[in-house]
């Protein structure tokens, strides 16, 4: 049970001081249909309808964005236009907020995920769960052929980092395109490691899988709502 005035800030429809205006100005109607006026009203969040309308996304938000080109992961709006102007006002006022799990450059695009849930963002991009994220790169020159060898090593080291990089999954494309695969996420990786080890600059780069999730067709720009149980781990076994 949670009290109504935190559970609509919590949520983004209003703030805790608005909520009383709030309930005046739409019709918010517990388990058995009676409306609700007063905020200090402990309530099931399940069983409240706001004009008709089930709470929106009570439990959590998971989501898989296509982020475009152009924007940032940042919640500053003084470094351009954000991912999270992608999303609906209401869940920008959210509290917990939602948040990136790890970031894309701001020339990056591709799969995104976005979530309020905390627990979740660290266990997806701590090193040690080997989380695989498989980005598609084009780069500036002909790779060389031992560059996936290279890759697959775990020696590589990136400049001004004493850690080599994980072994990193390397598929050609074509002679300037491929796939590279990795388990950890450091700042400007691919674009390093393709520059440390092949000497080239990469000129397009796309997140297509995150884990066991695709982008697939998804245009940029656009979000998909995932369950929430989609990392869930498996019980223990007894
Ligand atoms: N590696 C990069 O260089 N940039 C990204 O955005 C992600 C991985």
């Amino acid at each position: 049970m949670r009290r109504l005035d935190q559970l609509l800030a919590n949520l983004g429809y209003c703030s805790r001081r608005e909520a009383r205006d709030f309930l005046r100005a739409h019709e918010v109607c517990g388990g058995d249909g009676t409306r609700l006026t007063q905020p200090a009203l402990k309530v099931d969040p399940a069983s409240i309808r706001i004009d008709g309308e089930p709470l929106d996304h009570p439990d959590g938000l998971l989501l898989l964005l296509h982020k475009p080109l152009g924007v940032v992961c940042s919640h500053d709006r003084s470094e351009g236009p954000t991912v999270y102007d992608l999303l609906p006002p209401r869940w920008q006022q959210r509290n917990p907020g939602i948040t990136s799990v790890g970031r894309l450059d701001k020339d990056t695009s591709g799969l995104l995920l976005l979530t309020d849930q905390t627990a979740l963002v660290h266990r997806l991009t701590s090193p040690r769960h080997h989380v695989e994220k498989r980005y598609r790169a084009t780069v500036d020159r002909d790779l060389p052929p031992e560059i996936g060898a290279v890759f697959a090593t775990g020696e590589l080291r990136l400049d001004g980092e004493d850690a080599p990089c994980l072994p990193a999954r390397y598929e050609a494309l074509g002679p300037r395109e491929a796939f590279l695969t990795l388990t950890e996420g450091r700042y400007h990786q691919v674009r390093r490691m393709f520059a440390a080890a092949g000497g080239a600059t990469v000129l397009t780069l796309l997140r297509d899988r995150f884990g066991p999730l695709e982008l697939g067709s998804l245009p940029a720009g656009e979000w998909r709502i995932l369950s929430l149980d989609t990392f869930r781990e498996p019980a223990p076994r007894s």
